[in-house]
């Protein structure tokens, strides 16, 4: 690859303080991750949903949506799971700098790429917020809405989180929710709960 030489940053006009007054919202990025099937993109739909409907602007960012597209000469091993959460890190922070939330909803394995992703956006004084989809491997096995775990066991897919490549699970993320013992509605209130205590969404906007 190579890269980019004699480039130079153009600042806009507008602070992001005076984005965020003149379009009366701010902008941040909830990261979701978590195993397959652990609830990310269930969650994230939930949410985007509820947000949309109190007029709040949000966008979600999907794993394999995003595979069809940008991301679309990207594989599974290490190195692209990690350019793959680079671009997604970078595509997140440029909407919440936009002043929209943006939610992504990514397996993100790997601590280091996660961190890289949170200090992208705490450089830029963007609210990043790891939203941690948590169920046992059981569970998730037992779910297996598209049939994943099923065909990884098998050995038809190739480094499958869980199976056959690692999940490094989040220490202390900002919203922990065990979807095995919450129903959908319960984790949405949750997050949203965060949202409101935090001073990132106001309490009267929320339908
Ligand atoms: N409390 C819950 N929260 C979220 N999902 C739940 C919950 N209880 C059951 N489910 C079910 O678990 C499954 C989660 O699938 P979902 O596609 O959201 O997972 P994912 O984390 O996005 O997986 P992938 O990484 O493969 O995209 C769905 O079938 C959903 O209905
Ligand atoms: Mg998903």
């Amino acid at each position: 690859m190579t890269t980019a030489t004699n480039i130079t940053w153009h600042a806009g006009s507008v602070s992001l303080e005076e984005r965020q007054k003149l379009l009366k919202q701010k902008g941040f990025t909830l990261w979701f991750t978590g195993l397959s099937a652990s609830g990310k993109s269930t969650l994230a739909t939930a949410l985007e949903q509820t947000l949309l409907h109190s007029g709040i602007n949000a966008y979600r960012l999907d794993g394999d949506n995003i595979r069809f597209g940008l991301n679309k000469n990207l594989g599974f091993g290490p190195e692209d799971r990690t350019e793959n959460i680079r671009r997604i890190s970078e595509v997140a922070k440029l909407f919440a700098d936009a002043t929209v939330i943006a939610i992504t909803a990514f397996i993100s394995p790997y601590v280091a790429d996660r961190q890289s992703a949170r200090q992208l956006h705490e450089a830029a004084g963007i609210p990043f917020i790891e939203v941690y989809a948590d169920a046992p491997l059981d569970v998730v096995e037992q779910r297996d809405p598209k049939g994943l775990y099923k065909k990884a066991k098998a050995g038809e897919i190739k480094e499958f989180t869980g199976i056959s490549a690692p999940y490094e699970a989040p220490e202390n993320p900002e919203i922990h929710i065990k979807t095995h013992e919450v129903s959908v509605e319960e984790g949405v209130q949750s997050i949203l709960n965060y949202l409101v205590k935090n001073g990132l969404v106001a309490a009267d906007k929320l339908e």
